[in-house]
């Protein structure tokens, strides 16, 4: 899966960015405030339909411009996909796959799937669980479509409960209409995510082992909490019932479970630094590139943003060396020269572009 060409009008400080990748290592060098993370916002843009810096896309449209326009060109299995979007001023947005009108917003995340390591990743490992059930969730999403609408149904079915629950006082659990489907497919999200998060905790024990001596670093899908059967997560839903009826939503079921990050046996978000977290959350996006490749011989189109910062010089190098091994597509940014942020002996084979002023132009 590659981005092999982009193209991005009036998009922030970029009149118009036209540029070609490669397949590989891609770096976009320039100034503070040049416009490289613009660049990422465009592709991300793309697959997406929003930004992860903003979620009012009329601050992407370049002051003096009406629209943006953002197209790509993507390939996988030889198959090649030209994506574009558009935003205007007056809040419009267009979507096109192969110059047909896109109804399906999903399509353009399975022609594309991205993984950013955003200045922000350490929060993988730090924050609350709702950012790793994403990531899990995402994973899941590329090898196996049919997840999103797995996903959705039971968003849905808890939505609609917790309307029924403010006005079910004086029933029981057993009049309970939504009980069953939140059940059955609450255990089917928890078998998928159990399984994915495993095998994760295979690979990562691999990837950390390259990048580095320190940790011994395990994933978990909150072991005892959940249920992957039917029966034990109605069971738990009939035990949650009061509660559930109290506050107007559903307390059991994977939409509260966590993946527990451990640390030589111990809670990771309770004892590292962020530096350490953002190594230990890059050595998982390693894994997830590796398993997403093993499964379903999908591999996401990496972004970085500012990646070199609090991290040591020989864990960045062995972290792009790792990259190029699996064979990710990478688009990294960087104020610095390429061989700092991915060493002497990958820099020749990295294709680098300079940014300046909202312009962007191939150096080598
Ligand atoms: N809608 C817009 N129209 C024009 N310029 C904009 C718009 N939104 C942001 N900018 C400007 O675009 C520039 C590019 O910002 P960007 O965050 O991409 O820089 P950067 O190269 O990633 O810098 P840094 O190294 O500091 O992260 C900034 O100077 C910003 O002020
Ligand atoms: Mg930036």
């Amino acid at each position: 899966m590659q981005l092999n060409h982009l193209e991005a009008r009036d998009f922030r400080n970029i009149t118009l960015a036209d540029i070609d990748l490669s397949p590989g290592i891609n770096l976009l060098v320039g100034k503070n405030g040049a416009g490289k993370t613009a660049i990422l916002e465009a592709v991300f843009l793309l697959a997406r339909g929003r930004s992860f810096r903003t979620t009012h896309s009329k601050q992407l449209i370049r002051h003096s411009a009406l629209e943006l326009i953002v197209r790509g060109e993507v390939e996988s299995a030889q198959l090649v996909h030209r994506l574009a979007r558009g935003k205007s001023r007056n809040g419009e947005s267009r979507a096109r796959i192969d110059g047909e009108a896109a109804l399906k917003q999903s399509r353009f995340a399975e022609l594309m799937p991205l993984q950013t390591l955003l200045p922000g990743i350490a929060d993988l490992v730090l924050d609350g669980p709702s950012i790793r059930r994403e990531f899990v969730d995402w994973g899941l999403f590329h090898v196996e479509h049919q997840y999103l609408d797995l996903t959705r149904r039971y968003r849905k079915s808890l939505i609609q409960r917790s309307a029924w629950l403010r006005s079910a006082q004086g029933l029981s659990f057993k009049q309970d209409p939504w009980a069953a489907d939140i059940a059955r497919n609450g255990a089917q999200i928890n078998i998928r995510r159990r399984h994915f998060v495993a095998s994760l905790n295979e690979r990562i024990y691999n990837v950390i082992e390259g990048l580095t001596a320190e940790f011994d670093v395990k994933l978990a899908y909150q072991g005892a909490n959940v249920a992957v059967d039917e029966t034990t997560l109605a069971a738990q839903m009939a035990d949650a019932f009061d509660r559930d009826c109290r506050q107007g939503i559903t307390n059991a079921g994977p939409h509260r479970n966590d993946i527990d990050i451990l640390v030589n046996g111990a809670k990771a978000k309770n004892i590292v630094s962020r530096g350490q977290a953002k190594l230990i959350a890059s050595a998982i996006t390693l894994a997830y590139c590796a398993e997403l490749r093993h499964r379903s011989d999908i591999l996401p189109i990496l972004l970085l943003d500012d990646f070199g910062a609090e991290l040591d010089k020989v864990y960045r190098e062995r972290f792009f060396q790792e990259l190029e091994r699996i064979g990710c597509q990478v688009i990294a940014t960087t104020t610095d020269e390429p061989k700092h942020l991915v060493g002497h002996a990958l820099a020749p084979r990295a294709r680098v572009f300079h940014v300046e002023q909202g312009t962007i132009s191939r150096y080598s």
